[in-house]
């Protein structure tokens, strides 16, 4: 797929170290909630970013600092530069019927905006969960508003919305026996939990998951579960709860770029 060029019209910063950078594109960008792109900066590198909202020519990507090139992108990139992307790449969430339980963590928010905002324009009602740090690493609240029927903030430590992790407040909302689906992004461990949690009450999962993506289309090994051989950029990000139950590497590897396994609580 060739490379397209996009420009970026606002660059909002949403805590000390994450940005939203809404870009214009010139043709419709076609894409579920899910899908991701990759982003590449001639001369520093790519990496596969979230769509965190898509509205025909434009869309929006929520970066988290984080080394080479999110901190390159962070420093210099600004209103009016380009980006140079591939995609939209990946099998997005399904969207399903019945009332949904969306639980997010971090900068693994952002996909679920787009997710939320879907579901509500097919009239599926939602409750959101947003959990993170504290209040200094809160992110999209306000817009998570609009789009649920219920929002519950947590942090770490109290200083925002209810003290504890979303999987605590994901359990108590469980247990109103309402929900048809749960759909995750964020840390591994907590989406772990959430799928056992769920998958336990009957109710269906779907969890978009983070590995090291170089190609992006299924060719170079690099994002594999073992042992079933999913690919994440191909056969996800996103992969139902069950089949994420039938891997090793869900909740407790990531491979590094020579195929080593490392836990997940190591991978920064
Ligand atoms: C499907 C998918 C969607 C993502 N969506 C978002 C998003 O919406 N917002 C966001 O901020 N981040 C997102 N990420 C994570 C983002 O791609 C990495 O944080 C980014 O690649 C780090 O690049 P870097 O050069 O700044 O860091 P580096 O200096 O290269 O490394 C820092 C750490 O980032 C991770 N990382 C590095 N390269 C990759 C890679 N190619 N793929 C995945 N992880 C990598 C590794 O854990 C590494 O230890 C997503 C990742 C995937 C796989
Ligand atoms: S990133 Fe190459 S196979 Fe997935």
């Amino acid at each position: 797929m060739p490379y397209r060029v996009a420009t970026v019209e606002e660059v909002r910063n949403l805590t000390r170290d994450i940005k939203m950078y809404t870009l214009s594109i010139n043709e419709t960008f076609n894409s579920d909630p899910g899908q991701y792109v990759m982003v590449w900066v001639p001369g520093v590198g790519e990496i596969p970013i979230s769509l965190s909202l898509v509205d025909g020519e434009t869309f929006c990507l929520v970066i988290a600092r984080k080394g080479k090139v999110t901190s390159y992108i962070h420093e210099n990139i600004k209103e009016g530069d380009k980006l140079y992307l591939r995609g939209p790449y990946g099998n997005g969430f399904k969207l399903q019927g019945g009332k949904a339980l969306i639980v997010g963590g971090g900068y693994g928010v952002a996909p679920l905006l787009f997710l939320a905002r879907e579901l509500a324009r097919r009239y599926v009602r939602s409750d959101v969960v947003l959990g993170f740090r504290s209040k200094e690493h809160a992110i999209l609240i306000s817009e998570f508003e609009e789009y649920a029927d219920r929002l519950v903030v947590s942090t770490d430590d109290g200083s925002l919305g209810v003290r504890g992790t979303a999987v605590d407040v994901a359990r108590q909302l469980v247990d109103r026996n309402i929900y048809a689906t749960l759909y995750t992004c964020g840390k591994e461990q907590m989406m772990y939990k959430l799928v056992e949690l769920a998958l336990n009450r009957g109710i269906k999962t779907q969890a978009s998951l983070e590995r090291l993506i170089k190609c992006g289309i299924g060719i170079c090994g690099s994002c594999v579960l073992e042992p079933l051989g999913l690919r994440v950029c191909r056969d996800g990000p996103v992969f139902d709860g069950e089949t994420l139950l039938k891997t090793v590497d869900f909740g407790r590897f990531w491979h590094d770029s020579t195929g080593k396994p490392i836990p997940i609580e190591e991978v920064k």
